[in-house]
């Protein structure tokens, strides 16, 4: 098996629905709207969100939050994963009723947790939410510049990739790349090659979450590998929201030909029926992934991790050599 690393998944995405059957028993909630013989209901992105938003929200306390992320991460390394970033939603949390910092602080304890049992390196991605709007998501940013939190190494955008324009919120991208934070963006899965393009110019992210639409302009496919933007590929997610209609069509392979730096990820894994281990075996074989392929890829992931230059050198070896092709 593999070693594998995650750069992409949200945190309230990764609670399977049997953890969100248990806290909506909690709490006194019917989930039977948006949970039926043990599975999420939801048919389009925008009812994906609805029934997202409604799990998000049966997580309140910081005990919820520190079991949710250790459960996830402990998983994940029994996977095989030795590194994971999680998308965080403040935003998510405020609603439930915990403020941004107890969040943060909760995760970071559910993380630590996960660390001592199986020794995964984890580290938080705060996101704003682009369908809340331009001051939510400076408010995500601001957030994120001013807690400090050594495990917090990144700011991203996540939401409706449809809504707004993307000049309008260059200014929380600025204030995380101030206080040194790692950028990424969703693009490019919903909506088309532009949105790629526009993230590209506006926010000159280091990443970009999925982006596989990129495939529609070669132009735009050259000036991605040309920059060595790294693309947080969620190959079964895409085929679950249907952006692709089959993994014959999936641009996984095609970019990775075109010398785009690609990684695999679950994105929001009981949703989309995945898992971490399932892309990696998706991407053996449907995309032709020999076990050497699959650890470049994951040395693709570390080499481009939010994190400090001794963390990710101690990660980069404990993935085996490449064989020399002869
Ligand atoms: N895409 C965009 N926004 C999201 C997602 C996703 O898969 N999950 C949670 N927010
Ligand atoms: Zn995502």
């Amino acid at each position: 098996m593999p070693l594998k690393a995650e750069l992409h998944c949200h945190l309230e995405g990764a609670a399977a629905p049997e953890l969100v059957i248990r806290q909506a028993q909690k709490y006194g909630v019917d989930p039977s709207p948006f949970i039926q013989d043990g599975a999420f209901i939801w048919s389009d992105f925008t009812s994906f969100l609805a029934c997202y938003d409604f799990a998000a929200d049966l997580f309140r306390n910081e005990d919820d939050y520190a079991r949710l992320t250790d459960h996830y991460l402990t998983s994940l390394a029994r996977d095989g994963a030795i590194y994971s970033e999680l998308f965080t939603s403040p935003d998510h949390a405020q609603k439930a009723g915990l403020s941004p910092r107890a969040y943060t602080d909760a995760i970071a304890e559910g993380m630590t947790r996960a660390k001592a049992k199986t020794g995964i390196e984890a580290r938080m991605i705060v996101t704003g939410v682009r369908h809340f709007g331009v001051e939510r998501v400076e408010a995500a940013a601001r957030f994120a510049a001013r807690c400090k939190h050594p495990l917090v190494t990144g700011f991203g955008m996540a939401g409706e990739e449809r809504f707004g324009d993307t000049e309008d919120y260059v200014r929380a991208f600025e204030i995380a790349r101030e206080a040194g934070l790692g950028i990424t963006v969703h693009a490019g899965e919903l909506a088309g090659w532009e949105s790629v393009s526009d993230a590209i110019e506006h926010i000159r992210p280091a990443r970009i979450g999925h982006g596989v639409r990129a495939i529609e302009n070669p132009d735009l496919v050259k000036k991605i590998a040309d920059l060595g933007v790294v693309l947080e590929c969620c190959p079964g997610s895409n085929i679950a929201l249907n952006v692709f209609s089959s993994f014959a069509e999936h641009p996984f392979a095609e970019l990775r030909r075109a010398g785009c730096k690609v990684t695999l990820n679950s994105d929001d894994p009981p949703y989309f029926s995945t898992s971490l281990k399932h892309e990696y075996e998706l991407a053996s074989q449907h995309f032709g992934l020999t076990e050497t392929d699959l650890i470049s890829i994951t040395r693709t992931a570390i080499e481009a991790a939010f994190v400090d230059r001794a963390t990710r050198t101690a990660l980069l070896a404990r993935l085996p050599a490449i064989p020399r092709s002869r």
